[in-house]
């Protein structure tokens, strides 16, 4: 144990070096030393013990929306310098920062259309996955973020989205232009692109809905404008601001997933032989990835009460950041938390978040990973890191875990 100054948030973020190169190192020291740990510069309740995390993200009392923040914090200012109180909450905002009732109420009809689009999507996915795969080349080094990991999930969601061929490039610059609002430190250039693209979508978002509306075809806007007719209550500005949601959300997570799984099953080659002796074990690989080397770092919650988390008082209107990367390997749940084991002991990890806000896209998420990686080593049976020695290539972006390159050769 350190007796350094504990970690503020910023440190807790990939522009930070030390925990670019091993985020680790810091998360397991802040759990031993403050587990529940109340930041000076956000004011936010920093949690990093499994058990703290899973009961507050579990806990549906919890307030999600940053409004209810405590005055003159970050987190409140910074959904402040876009409030307009006389814009309904549920047309400024997605699900994602919304409570209820306006969260359960477009959470409800979303996730049944999403859920039942997904259940039935395998032949697709696999379909992308396998256009994604012509185009890697087998006699040069290549950047398997670029060609495999960045392309399947925009193609995916373009598809359940039900986008129209001669729209996918445009639809591809937009999606990734909006991924650009993940980042709170985007320069003014980077802002301009994620601007014009978030109005570009818009527009494409409520010209479909229309169109669907007096044409239904095969695809998820058509499953929402059905479901609106029959009653769900949803506004069309809803429907586009939470179908942008799954872009935001869930592009560039899933990205991730696929790029970080085939980084450590590389790096393990004992993972790996199991994987393919056992095809069986490709959920658990991928559960085991979540856990291990999960997207996203955190998520957020804020005391609708006063309560206590393990002995710190926390007053209604503080913020509590949840480190889902910290829970997912605390010694306490994880027998051996830092080794990569497929096999290990199924105990749920907290990737997704949990309780009423758990992420929409998981199984989504899932399915293209478990299709991506058994047909990527397929394709590719000697597949290897272009250059075993060199450092990996962390994205800075905070709260989030990505490569920003993964140079491979197919052997
Ligand atoms: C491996 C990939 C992904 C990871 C690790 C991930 C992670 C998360 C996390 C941690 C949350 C917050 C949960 C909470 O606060 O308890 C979340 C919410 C959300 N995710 Fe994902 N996500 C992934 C993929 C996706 C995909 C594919 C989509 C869309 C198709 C998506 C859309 C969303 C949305 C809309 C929410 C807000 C849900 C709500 O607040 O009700 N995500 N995700």
């Amino acid at each position: 144990m350190s007796d350094a100054p504990l970690p503020t948030i910023i440190q807790l973020t990939p522009l930070d070096p030390t925990y670019r190169a091993d985020p680790h190192a810091v998360l397991d020291d802040l759990r031993a030393r403050c587990p529940v740990r109340h930041d000076p510069t956000s004011g936010a309740f920093v949690l990093s013990r499994y058990a703290d995390v899973r009961a507050v993200v579990s806990d549906r009392d919890l307030w999600r929306d940053a409004l209810n923040a405590e005055e003159g914090t970050q987190a409140r200012k910074r959904v402040e310098e876009n409030y307009d109180p006389s814009v309904p909450r549920a047309e400024s905002t997605s699900i994602l920062t919304l409570d209820d009732p306006d969260h359960a109420r477009i959470r409800q009809p979303l996730s049944q259309a999403l859920y039942a689009r997904v259940a039935k999507f395998r032949p697709e996915v696999e379909r992308i996955v396998d256009e994604a795969l012509d185009r890697l080349p087998s006699d040069r080094p290549f950047d398997l973020m670029d060609l495999f990991c960045v392309p399947i999930p925009i193609d995916v969601i373009a598809s359940i989205l039900g986008v129209d061929h001669d729209r996918l490039k445009e639809f591809r610059e937009w999606s990734e232009g909006t991924i650009l609002g993940l980042n709170p430190f985007r320069t003014p250039a980077q802002t301009e692109v994620m601007e014009r693209c978030g109005a570009a979508l818009a527009a494409y978002f409520l010209e479909t809905i229309a169109a669907r509306r007096a044409e239904p075809r095969d695809d998820l806007i058509s499953d929402m404008v059905r479901l609106q007719a029959q009653g769900a209550p949803l506004t069309d500005t809803e429907l586009r601001i939470n179908l942008g949601a799954l872009l935001v959300g869930g592009n560039l997570t899933t990205t991730d997933l696929i790029g970080n799984a085939v980084r450590l099953l590389l790096l393990n080659p004992g993972e790996l032989a199991k994987l393919q002796a056992d095809p069986s074990l490709i959920n658990a690989a991928v559960e085991e990835v979540l856990r291990f080397e999960g997207p996203v770092d955190v998520t957020g919650r804020i005391a609708s009460s006063d309560t206590e988390i393990g002995g710190c008082p926390i007053k209604t209107h503080q913020s509590i950041t949840t480190f889902l990367r910290a829970a997912n390997r605390d010694p306490e749940v994880f027998d051996d938390p830092h080794s990569f084991n497929i096999t290990r002991k199924h105990k749920p990890h907290v990737a997704f978040g949990g309780g009423a806000h758990i992420c929409i896209g998981a199984p989504l998420a899932r399915l293209e990973a478990q299709v991506a990686l058994p047909r990527l080593f397929a394709r590719f049976p000697n597949l290897k890191l272009a250059d075993p020695d060199a450092e990996p290539q962390w994205r800075t972006l905070p709260f989030f875990r990505g490569l920003e390159r993964l140079d491979l050769v197919a052997g």
